[in-house]
């Protein structure tokens, strides 16, 4: 009978040391869900195609479906539930709600993170509609909203330079 090898990770998850005990073969995905409890992080294909399961590792958005809770090892990490600080809201959540960016929400947690760390590097809306989204399957929204969100996004950021 085989024993599944299990080692302790520790990860700094939205600015907090979290430490857990896991199989080397988790998921990040998995870990994130299962052993910190957090759920926002969605998986949908765990083959890499569908963008659900997006996070920020050291501030790159990665496919957390992916990779290994063991390869993830000292890195920060950023989840959806990170995002709104003191129940206030991101920019990008408020525009995505303002203009219907989301219905059933599956998709939403990992276009976030995506479409956050586009906003930090400065990306154009056109990048960022184009290459950006290109790495997220929507089923309910047929993405009308979800760029329309990204230009509200552009417009607020021009106005508030
Ligand atoms: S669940 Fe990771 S890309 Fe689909
Ligand atoms: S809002 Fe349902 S999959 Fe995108």
């Amino acid at each position: 009978m085989s024993v599944a090898a299990v080692r302790t990770v520790t990860l700094t998850v939205n600015g907090t040391e979290r430490t857990a005990r896991t199989e080397v073969r988790t998921l990040l995905s998995d870990f994130l869900r299962n052993a910190l409890g957090l759920t926002g992080t969605h998986v949908g294909c765990e083959e890499g195609i569908c963008g659900s399961c997006t996070v920020l590792l050291e501030g790159v958005p990665v496919r957390a479906c992916l990779m290994l809770a063991v390869q993830a090892e000292g890195a920060r990490v950023e989840t959806v539930e990170g995002l709104a600080q003191n129940g206030e809201l991101t920019g990008l959540q408020s525009a995505m709600r303002d203009e219907h960016g989301l219905q059933c929400g599956f998709c939403t947690p990992g276009i976030l993170m995506s479409l956050t760390a586009a906003e930090r590097e400065g990306l154009s809306e056109e990048e960022t509609t184009g290459q950006v989204l290109a790495g997220h399957r929507c089923r309910c929204t047929g993405y009308a909203g979800i760029r329309a969100a990204v230009a509200r996004r552009r417009k607020e950021s021009e106005a508030t330079p």
